[in-house]
């Protein structure tokens, strides 16, 4: 595996556009309540957004955008939003995929998929197939994802490839557990988004948005548009991305 430099080993380099944005969708249920709708209703309203931004990004330049679907945590919500939830994703699923494919969009999908029903599964397994040689942008759906399941499932994938670890602890490395990562065929982001007014991570990317910029804003993700996304963008541009240096020397390296 190739991998993309790590920002804790190497200073990455900076561009106008993000290469990498992971975004927090949230606030749909709020923006259905707000409404006097049903909480799915606002999910429904979401697939939209997520159509929206897809292109968006594509458009922009965006090379890497991961969505947070659904958490490692998520299962706690009621049955009946779950089932919803999960029958979306398959709606979504079978009516996305051509037009994504045509877009030259490519698929990835990750989280602990065991956890999912077959049907589901299959159509995961079959869309990422069919994008797997699409080049233009790829786009990652975080589905029953944690930041921390990550990186112990990153951790048992090590020990199971070199056992020796076990009895040699030196060799457990940030450059030896990273390509384990889900993640690992990724740049880590440059730009971190969280719709919805909430100021947290909730258990997404919790290795790689080490330093990635963050950006909030109260808008419900069914109401994040491609003008919401060059807000965020715009913001992005006018930070100072340091990775521990001064200001003196970022401004030398330029
Ligand atoms: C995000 O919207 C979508 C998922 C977590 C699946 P929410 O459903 O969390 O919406 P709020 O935060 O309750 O408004
Ligand atoms: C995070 O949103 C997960 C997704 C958007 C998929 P939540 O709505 O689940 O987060 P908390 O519970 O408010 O932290
Ligand atoms: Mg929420």
């Amino acid at each position: 595996m190739k991998g993309f430099p790590s920002s804790t080993q190497q200073i990455p380099v900076v561009r106008d556009v993000p290469r990498h944005v992971a975004i927090i969708m949230d606030g749909n249920g709020r923006w259905a309540t707000t409404r006097r709708l049903p909480r799915v209703a606002g999910h429904a309203k979401g697939v939209e957004a997520v159509r929206t931004v897809v292109e968006a990004c594509a458009r922009r330049g965006v090379e890497y955008l991961t969505l947070f679907a659904f958490s490692s945590e998520n299962w706690r919500r009621p049955a009946e939003e779950v089932s919803l939830l999960m029958r979306l994703f398959v709606n979504a699923l079978e009516r996305e995929v051509a037009q994504l494919s045509d877009n030259g969009i490519r698929l990835c999908v990750v989280g602990d998929l065991s956890a999912f029903e077959r049907r589901l599964r299959e159509l995961i397994a079959s869309a990422i197939e069919r994008t797997a040689g699409n080049t233009r942008m790829t786009l990652t759906i975080a589905a029953n994802y944690g930041g921390r399941w990550d990186i112990v499932q990153a951790m048992r994938r090590l020990l199971a490839k070199r056992p020796e670890i076990a009895n040699d602890p030196e060799l457990i490395t940030e450059e030896a557990l990273a390509p384990h990562l889900a993640m690992a065929y990724a740049p880590e982001p440059d730009l971190f988004v969280r719709t919805g007014g909430e100021q947290r991570i909730s258990n997404f990317l919790l290795w790689q948005l080490a330093y990635s910029e963050f950006y909030f804003t109260d808008a419900f993700w069914p109401d994040f548009d491609a003008r919401a996304l060059d807000d965020a963008i715009a913001s992005y541009r006018n930070r100072e991305r340091r990775f521990g240096r001064t200001s003196a020397q970022v401004a030398t390296s330029a």
